[in-house]
């Protein structure tokens, strides 16, 4: 089905990138329904899509995502939230098990800085902005913000946030741990995509199990995420990518991977 509201393409030199970018300008990426049932279809079809080794969400120079769609919450009651499962098909982006940037311009606000927040990677634009402000709406973080922002950042940082709305710079988001690297604007995207690029490099069998490992720290306690760890760790030694890489390495010549 074609999509109205993304724009997607495989990008860089070996076209092993998808590229996923919001498009829906007017309301500054405003992420509703269908846009996120666009994003979660797209991004369905990377990861089954043997091509890919890595995929890239970004939004336009002046925004990442303004938010969830505000006017289409406006006539929503409890009931039709609580059984329409509203929200329900936002997880996709955290279940995909290759790995995913953003690489964020502009503002990523309130469900924007959510969807930012479930990749494994943030890239930013050093005009990027970062902030949960549904309290000036109303309402609260509905996405993760209370809670990933709260792993990443800590307490003091994330309760300033979500209390008063106040706005983060992609510096100050670097300095907290949100972001990784950040680039001027116009190359945020580009950097991604070459990320995205050695990322694809890899054995695709073991980035996917890196990938889930690490997602882990985030879900449970340290010992049991050593032991998770651990066996993972152990489990790369029922690959062949794993054999094929330590010989490359003592033959001195480049590994190639198979996912098996
Ligand atoms: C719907 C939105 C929108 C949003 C912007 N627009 N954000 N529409 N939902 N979240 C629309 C505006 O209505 C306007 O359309 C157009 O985009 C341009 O926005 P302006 O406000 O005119 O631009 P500007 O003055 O530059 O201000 C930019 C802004 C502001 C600071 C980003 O738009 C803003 O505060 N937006 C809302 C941010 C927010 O509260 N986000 C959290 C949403 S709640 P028209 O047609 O009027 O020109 C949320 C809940 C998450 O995310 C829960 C889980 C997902």
């Amino acid at each position: 089905r074609p999509t109205e509201m993304i724009l997607s393409e495989k990008a860089g030199s070996k076209q092993n990138v998808g590229l996923i970018k919001l498009n829906r300008p007017k309301a500054l990426n405003a992420l509703c329904d269908q846009l996120m049932k666009e994003l979660s279809q797209t991004l369905d079809e990377m990861d089954k899509d043997e091509k890919i080794g890595a995929i890239v969400i970004t939004g336009s120079e002046r925004a990442f995502a303004a938010g969830a769609d505000i006017k289409e919450m406006i006539p929503l009651e409890y009931p039709n939230t609580f059984l329409g499962g509203f929200l329900e098909h936002w997880t996709k982006v955290t279940e995909v098990r290759k790995p995913v940037v953003a690489a964020v311009n502009g503002f990523a606000l309130g469900g924007g800085c959510e969807l930012a927040l479930m990749c494994d990677i943030i890239y930013a634009g050093d005009k990027a902005q970062f902030g949960q402000p549904e309290i000036n709406i109303g309402t609260i973080p509905g996405a993760g913000g209370s809670q990933r922002l709260a792993r990443v950042v800590g307490k003091s940082l994330t309760m300033e946030m979500v209390l008063t709305g106040n706005r983060i710079t992609a510096q100050e988001a670097k300095d907290a741990g949100i972001v990784s690297k950040v680039f001027p604007a116009d190359q945020v995207v580009n950097e991604a995509i070459k990320l995205g690029e050695k990322i694809a490099e890899q054995s695709p069998l073991i980035t996917a199990m890196a990938k889930e490992v690490v997602n882990r720290a985030y879900e449970t306690t340290l010992s049991e995420g050593l032991k998770v760890e651990r066996r993972m760790f152990h489990s790369t030694f029922a690959t062949k990518d794993r054999k094929e890489g330590m010989t490359a390495f003592s033959e001195k010549r480049t590994p190639k991977w198979s996912s098996k």
